[in-house]
């Protein structure tokens, strides 16, 4: 009798095992809403429940553990590791991330901003990259993942280029040039909630913040999605606009980067 129990429970924790670490992750990764449902809510709330972390706290962790100090290649593989093999992040990813790098060294900027750093990572992608001299701000309004994140960019040795700033970017746009010393940026990239794109590239343009020739490099531009943003940089004269295909960090979800070149 005890024998049968522990059995069923033995097969049960076995095929709840194999739904839960194998089917579902495979299941959820061709659906947008499905794979956002899953990992971005499911899953982190039942991790931070039962480890009584958060998932920043967790990316940070095997950071420190896998990446070696003073090394941002390190750090870049060592949080696709663990978004591929433990847990998903709403990093821009490996994927995306070598457009990213691409467009990066393409522009190399003396002076580039970031909206939405997260946890950090495509802040130490785009540091790792930059020429000597240049500096990339970005921009965080959530304290938890900002305290992260800082720790993320020290740990890659990049503290000497980045400037993390707290707060939202509606606020912290406009004391751009006379509180940070900023004439234009060459690169902005936009990474932040959706609803922000367009009338933070509004506010960039009123403020004078971008040069005829600054880019824009957009993420989730099809999931989430931004269509107001993907519509004014199409349509507006002010901008020479190109779709980069791709996918979603770390799923088979069809996402992709808009690169648009401000024309003054
Ligand atoms: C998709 S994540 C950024 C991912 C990061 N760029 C990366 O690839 O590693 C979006 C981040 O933007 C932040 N955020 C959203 N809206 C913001 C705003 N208006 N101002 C500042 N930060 C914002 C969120 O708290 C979140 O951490």
């Amino acid at each position: 009798m005890l024998l049968g129990v522990l059995s069923a429970c033995v097969l049960g924790a076995a095929v709840l095992y194999v739904l839960v670490v194998w089917l579902i992750p495979a299941a959820v990764q061709h659906s947008a809403w499905a794979a956002l449902l899953w990992h971005d809510v499911i899953v982190e709330r039942f991790l931070d429940f039962i480890t009584g972390s958060t998932r920043p706290q967790r990316l940070l962790k095997a950071v420190q553990k896998n990446a070696s100090r003073g090394d941002p290649q390190s750090v870049i593989s060592a949080i696709d590791r663990f978004c591929h093999s433990s847990e998903w992040a709403m990093n821009v990813g490996d994927e995306k991330g070598v457009i990213l790098d691409s467009v990066v060294c393409e522009v190399s900027p003396g002076c580039a901003l970031e909206l939405g750093t997260y946890c950090g990572y495509s802040t130490v992608r785009i540091g790792r990259l930059l020429p000597p001299g240049a500096k990339l701000i970005t921009l965080e309004f959530n304290p938890d993942y900002a305290k992260v994140a800082r720790q993320v960019i020290d740990f890659a040795g990049l503290q000497e280029k980045v400037l993390l700033v707290e707060g939202p970017s509606g606020d912290l746009i406009p004391k751009m040039k006379e509180q940070y010393g900023i004439t234009t940026f060459d690169l902005v990239f936009l990474d932040h909630w959706k609803d922000r794109y367009l009338p933070d590239t509004k506010l960039l343009e009123e403020c004078g913040l971008l040069r005829k020739g600054s880019i824009l490099l957009a993420d989730n531009v099809i999931c989430p999605g931004t269509p107001d943003y993907l519509a004014y940089v199409r349509s507006s004269p002010r901008y020479e606009s190109k779709y980069f295909k791709s996918h979603l960090e770390y799923t088979k979800v069809e996402d992709g980067l808009e690169k648009s070149i401000f024309l003054g």
